[in-house]
């Protein structure tokens, strides 16, 4: 019988937390990293890359099936698609706009599942998503549905925007994110939703300390 892997997944809507919490989660376990936005936003920078319409369905999933992508997951994710380093790309809002436009596609998600499930290796692993506990990984024992109100995560963002001296507008950054919420939650695959057996946290008005130390009582 081979030795089962323990997985702990948090999904939850863009700007929640989840990327740090789970980061810093799976450090203090030492265990892997599944960012799986980062890989929906690896395929946003090929399509780009290619010049396709997003609306051409087959000419997306064929940049899905083709591309090549590596993870360097050291204190920061580096990731390569085609060789080529393209991390400094992920983080741009535009990224994250069309990686959720071409992420609703049925198809590319089943091209994109073995991808991430490839990921589940000892001695363990935390997997930051929207569909993590409900579909990539619904075997896994622990899971959170992490959130916070559309204004918090557009002042949260803002927030990072002007410490990175970029241009950013509050009322834009809403309106972008509840866009992308819309999007998410309501396509036809896999949409973002609470796993039935997930804890929920509402991080609007905690720390990130408080945050981990909620996800490591699951764990523990
Ligand atoms: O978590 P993120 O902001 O990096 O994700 C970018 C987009 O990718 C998100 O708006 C929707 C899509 N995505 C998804 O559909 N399923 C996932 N498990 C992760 C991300």
């Amino acid at each position: 019988m081979p030795i089962p892997v323990p997985v702990l997944t948090i999904d939850g809507p863009s700007g929640a937390g989840k990327g740090t919490v789970s980061r810093l989660v799976a450090k203090k376990l030492g265990w892997h990293y599944l960012d799986s936005g980062s890989i929906y936003r690896s395929l946003a920078v090929a399509v780009q890359n290619a010049s396709i319409e997003l609306s051409d369905i087959s000419a997306v999933l064929e940049v899905a099936q083709s591309m090549a992508l590596e993870f360097e997951c050291g204190d920061d994710l580096v990731v390569r698609l085609n060789g080529e380093n393209i991390t400094g790309q992920l983080s741009l809002e535009s990224t994250g706009g069309i990686a959720s436009v071409v992420a609703a596609y049925p198809e590319v998600r089943a091209v994109l599942l073995k991808k991430q499930q490839d990921f589940k290796q000892l001695p363990g692993l935390v997997a930051d998503g929207r569909d993590m506990g409900t579909v990539v990984f619904p075997e896994a024992k622990n899971k959170v549905y992490l959130t916070a109100s559309a204004e918090k995560r557009a002042e949260r963002r803002y927030k990072q925007l002007i410490e990175k001296e970029i241009d950013a507008n509050i009322v834009q950054i809403t309106s972008e994110i509840e866009a992308r919420d819309r999007r998410d939650m309501e396509r036809e695959t896999a949409p973002l939703a609470m796993a039935v057996d997930a804890l929920y946290i509402d991080s609007s008005d905690l720390t990130i300390e408080q945050v981990i130390e909620e996800v490591l009582n699951l764990i523990h």
